[in-house]
């Protein structure tokens, strides 16, 4: 890791009216311990770093991506950064999740008791005395959400905590939360194949001055330019079940893609590029985490925070992928189901 890079100035944005001032992008880390089939934890760590010695300063993750696996992972890798880069790194964490030893998820748990046990559990993985941002992954339907966001106020009163953040909530939700307490961000799937927060979510959250960290910008990789229609997918791999991965559902949203790099070729860049930079384009209150999981394609990612969408520009990626064209819901039915957002 070198350190000369870390002094360049880069775009940051800051999460909501009382959130953390962070890069424009984020890292999503899920990736390096679960959900898209094996990761190299050599190379993860070395994207972490490079991501930090790039200006990154979100890094994103959740304590169920491999059960805590995720979080140590972050841990070792801010242990071996150079401490300026440690200090300026801002870790947003999601709890809840309920798992089986095999790996299934059996719902959500955002009782105040379970919150502090979550949280516990989380700072000693993590070896830090505090998480920068602590969210819920999924509203529990059988907890009101101002008792989850009320016990992480009290952990916030506490020191452990510094910003409260939610996950994937409705309208009506995100509201509840904000009268509870100060909310600095939604996390929430957001791009050119996922727009349904435009409507009502996105508003919301801007009239309440609450940010959005925008996840699935590349579809999951299928609007990155990289996934081919022949790609095997080993046990455990979410696309494996995602609606939008499956048989004619591929091939259309994978021909939206083929569309979209028409496009960024056009304008001299790369398909996840393009994908990217709309996102970014979409309000300097979003930004989006990036799920890198090898240093060449962090190094991509980056290259979007260089591109100028013009008016004709992103006129040409609308026609591309217009709003609504994706074949598939976003995640299977039972997963849909946990989505207060789409309630
Ligand atoms: N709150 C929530 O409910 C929620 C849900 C999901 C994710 N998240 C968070 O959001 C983060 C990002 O989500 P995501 O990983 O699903 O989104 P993503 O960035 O849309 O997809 C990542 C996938 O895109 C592929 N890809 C191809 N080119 C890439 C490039 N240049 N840069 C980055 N990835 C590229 C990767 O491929 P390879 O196969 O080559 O690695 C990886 O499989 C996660 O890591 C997690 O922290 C939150």
């Amino acid at each position: 890791m070198t350190s000369s890079a870390a002094q360049l100035p880069r775009p940051v944005r800051t999460l909501g009216a009382t959130g953390p001032q962070v890069s424009a992008l984020g890292l999503g880390c899920m990736g390096m311990s679960a959900l898209y089939g094996a990761a190299d934890r050599t190379e993860s760590v070395a994207t972490i770093h490079a991501a930090l010695d790039a200006g990154v300063t979100l890094l994103d993750t959740g304590d169920f991506y491999g059960m805590g696996h995720n979080e140590l992972l972050i841990a070792e890798a801010l242990r071996t950064a150079p401490p300026a880069a440690r200090e300026q790194a801002v870790v947003s964490v999601k709890f809840g999740a309920l798992r089986t030893v095999e790996g299934g998820f059996t719902g959500y748990d955002g009782r105040p008791s379970a919150v502090k046990n979550f949280a516990a559990y989380s700072l000693q993985r993590l070896g830090t005395d505090h998480i920068d941002v602590y969210r819920i992954a999924r509203v529990d339907p059988d907890v009101p959400i101002e008792e989850t966001v009320g016990a992480i106020a009290e952990l916030v009163e506490a020191g452990h905590v510094r910003h409260i953040g939610l996950s994937e909530a409705g309208a009506d939700t995100i509201r509840r939360a904000a009268a509870t307490a100060p909310v600095a961000d939604l996390q929430i799937e957001y791009s050119l194949l996922s727009r349904g927060i435009e409507e009502t979510i996105l508003p919301t959250v801007r009239e309440l001055g609450i940010g959005v960290t925008a996840y699935g910008v590349l579809s999951r990789g299928l609007i990155s330019g990289h996934f081919t229609r022949d790609r095997e997918l080993t046990a455990g791999d979410f696309r494996g079940m995602s609606p939008r991965f499956q048989g004619a559902n591929l091939h259309r949203n994978l021909d939206l893609a083929d569309r979209l790099r028409t496009v960024a070729e056009q304008k001299g860049i790369s398909t996840a590029q393009a994908a990217i930079a709309w996102v970014l384009s979409r309000g300097t209150d979003i930004v989006p985490l990036i799920g890198a999981r090898t240093r060449v394609r962090l190094q991509e990612a980056l290259g979007a925070l260089d591109v100028a969408l013009t008016a004709d520009d992103l006129a040409a990626i609308e026609r591309a992928v217009p709003a609504g064209s994706a074949a598939g819901e976003r995640y299977p039915a039972a997963q849909m189901a946990h989505l207060d957002s789409e309630h």
